[in-house]
């Protein structure tokens, strides 16, 4: 692994465990790396009220943008499958607000990275004030 995603990954990792999901017991955790080089983590925060629960990529979005940075260069998504976990549908659009279509996404299990795609291809068509 290159150093970035090795850094992305080890940082994922060290979290995912404090994810707090007793209701799904579906621990996530998300790594962005800001354009100021800084690594910004996040993980899935459950509610009892399900609807007031929080995705990793919402908590890491939240830290990434209350210490000033609104440019994302990179992003792994950790969970642990053996298939590759991809931002839900939501996240997706969360995330391409700081992101361009080419903006790497490293999908990955507490092993490995599983897959390596773009939020161009996990987001096609999305959403944008600037092009209407
Ligand atoms: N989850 C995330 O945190 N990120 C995703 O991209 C997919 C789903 C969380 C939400 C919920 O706490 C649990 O995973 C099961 O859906």
């Amino acid at each position: 692994m290159k150093q970035k995603k090795t850094l992305l990954f080890s940082n994922a990792k060290s979290v995912f465990s404090n994810a707090y999901a007793p209701y799904s017991n579906f621990n996530v955790s998300v790594s962005l790396l800001g354009i100021n080089a800084a690594i910004y983590t996040g993980v899935n925060v459950e509610n009892s009220a399900f609807p007031q629960g929080m995705c990793a990529e919402a908590a890491a979005i939240g830290k990434m943008v209350t210490d000033g940075c609104t440019e994302i260069d990179e992003i792994l998504v950790m969970a642990d499958t053996k298939k590759p976990t991809t931002p839900c549908g939501g996240c997706r659009q969360r995330l391409m607000e700081f992101s361009k279509p080419y903006t790497p996404v490293y999908l990955c299990n507490l092993e490995d990275v599983l897959e390596e795609t773009t939020m161009g291809l996990l987001l096609p068509g999305a959403f944008d004030l600037n092009t209407i």
